[in-house]
């Protein structure tokens, strides 16, 4: 019996989700999947909007309670990679005092996500730098209030 065109579609997107798992590892590919930390906030005390060199743009939500992270969102138009990235620099930062935030950068992003292909690598960097972005416009908006 031949197989429906539903079933080639699925065996055909599982062969896919294989071959990303084995080239990227399971901490991305789950990240790239099902981001988390995925969306916008509304009434942000930090935002932020980086373009990489590449055209892709990452965006990052920060509310802040009592110096310390309250909720971080991030949002990307860019590649797989870019939102794993973004998922992680987002969950990295949940909780964390804003000395602790400042020290995430791209090196971190690729640790704790097993690393990703060297032409992918700037992926963790772009997440990094809107991260730190949304921070400094946080710190901004407050030298501003108290002016
Ligand atoms: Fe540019 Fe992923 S290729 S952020």
């Amino acid at each position: 019996m031949s197989e429906t065109l539903d079933e080639f579609a699925e065996k055909l997107q599982e062969q896919i989700f294989e071959e990303t798992k084995k080239a990227y590892g399971e901490a991305v590919f789950h990240r790239w999947l099902t981001p988390r930390f995925m969306g916008a906030l509304p009434n942000a005390d930090g935002k932020s909007k980086v373009t990489g060199k590449c055209g892709d743009t990452m965006e990052f939500y920060l509310k802040i309670s009592g110096e310390r992270v309250e909720k971080a969102l991030f949002w990307t138009d860019g590649c797989g990679s870019s939102t794993a990235c973004g998922s992680m620099a987002a969950e990295l930062a949940q909780g964390k005092s804003l000395e602790e935030i400042a020290d995430i950068n791209g090196e971190l992003i690729l640790k704790k996500l097993g690393g990703l292909p060297k032409e992918e690598q700037h992926c963790a960097f772009l997440a990094a730098g809107a991260l730190q972005e949304a921070l400094r416009d946080y710190f901004n908006r407050q030298r501003r209030d108290s002016e």
